[in-house]
């Protein structure tokens, strides 16, 4: 018999509430419960910063993408202005959607009659409306979406009243301004959908406990746990330290770079900004997941990555990023099966979550925030 959801907030609730050495794993339920993923859908996705990509994926005056958020189409569109803005990807005649994927385009027309919006959204034309007496062009105005944009990461959010996403995430900028994250350029990003929740793939990024056991054909061999540095994390995101050499050259600073000075050349920050944006951020190279909810069982991976100015502009480094990202598609298989296992496991009626790790002081940290928006509102 399923849980009911007010006995599954307080269990989350409770535990979310001891101090992290005595906390375990999140209660079961939370990864397969209907109704709590409403409630995730209600007081997460409608109402945070959602990542989308990066800027340079829409860099010249007509360059587009669409995305959605919370279910919701979007099209985000670079205007005559070089202004990023973010509409609704919904034709406001009989609600065709407008765009699919990318591209570039001078006016947005609907592939259903052929209404036609400019780059700020407004309708400038529509095939034989002059005939309906009632219709004025003036009066259809695709609705804007709120769009910030920080370190170079699109940011949408269907939300007017939250927080600017500058202003929510300074402490983290204060942290990480070094490494010059907004001059990173992508050089891939994809789409994916994996048959797990999206918080047992948000978890397993925020640990590196798992890294020299799931990933033991892959980059387990290198990772050492005693390098790992995993402090307490801040209302809107948590993260760890990685501090060694890294195997391969783009994860250190490059020779040209020198903003970073001492131990922050071979220094990894692993970011998670709530709900489900993931970064991995080295001196030469990022690489990133953004992660939503299709269904209980079904997470949309957005997966991207790039390189530092220093290594963009270095032949070497363009060799090196794609080497790493046959690398990472690797590592990710390993990750999906981990991913997978976990999903099936919290199906289970006699199993029970166990407790923490000290390598798993972000997922304490997620906990608190699920429990809090939550509970809370
Ligand atoms: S639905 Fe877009 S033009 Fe008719
Ligand atoms: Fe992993």
């Amino acid at each position: 018999m399923q849980q009911s959801i007010d006995s599954l907030l307080q269990q989350l609730r409770e535990n979310a509430a001891l101090p992290f050495e005595q906390a375990r794993a999140m209660p079961k339920a939370v990864y397969t419960h209907p109704e709590f993923l409403e409630q995730e859908q209600t007081h997460i996705f409608k109402q945070e910063w959602i990542c989308v990509g990066r800027q340079d994926a829409a860099k010249n005056p007509g360059d587009y993408f669409s995305c959605e958020i919370a279910g919701e189409p979007i099209l985000v569109i670079r205007d005559k202005e070089q202004q990023l803005r973010a509409f609704s990807n919904v034709c406001l005649h009989r609600l065709s959607t407008l765009k699919q994927g990318s591209g570039n385009c001078a006016r947005v027309v609907c592939p259903y009659h052929g209404w036609a919006y400019n780059l700020t959204g407004k309708l400038v034309g529509a095939p034989q409306m002059q005939h309906s007496p009632g219709f004025n062009k003036q009066d259809y105005q695709l609705p804007e979406v709120r769009l910030e944009i920080w370190q170079g990461w699109v940011y949408l959010t269907l939300n007017n009243d939250a927080e600017p996403m500058t202003d929510k995430l300074s402490t983290l900028s204060d942290k990480i301004n070094r490494y010059g994250m907004e001059h990173y350029t992508q050089t891939f990003c994809e789409t994916h959908v994996w048959d797990t929740n999206w918080k047992i793939l948000a978890e397993n990024f925020m640990e590196s406990y798992h890294l020299p056991v799931l990933h033991s054909g892959t980059v387990g061999p290198h990772s050492k746990l005693e390098d790992m540095d995993c402090p307490p994390g801040e209302p809107a995101y948590n993260y760890h330290w990685l501090r060694k050499e890294a195997s391969l050259a783009i994860g250190n600073a490059h020779p040209d770079n020198t903003a970073l000075e001492g131990d922050w050349r071979y220094t990894t920050a692993l970011i998670a900004i709530y709900p489900g944006h993931l970064i991995t951020l080295t001196p030469g190279y990022f690489w990133y997941l953004s992660l939503q909810p299709l269904a209980v069982d079904k997470v949309q991976i957005l997966y991207g990555g790039g390189l530092s100015p220093e290594f963009i502009d270095d032949p070497e480094g363009i060799k090196a990023i794609e080497q790493l990202k046959i690398l990472l598609d690797e590592v990710n298989v390993e990750d999906r099966q981990g991913v997978e296992a976990v999903f099936k496991g919290a199906h289970s009626a006699l199993a029970e979550p166990g407790h923490l790790c000290w390598l798993e002081r972000p997922n304490y940290d997620f906990a608190n925030y699920l429990s809090q928006r939550i509970n809370g509102k």
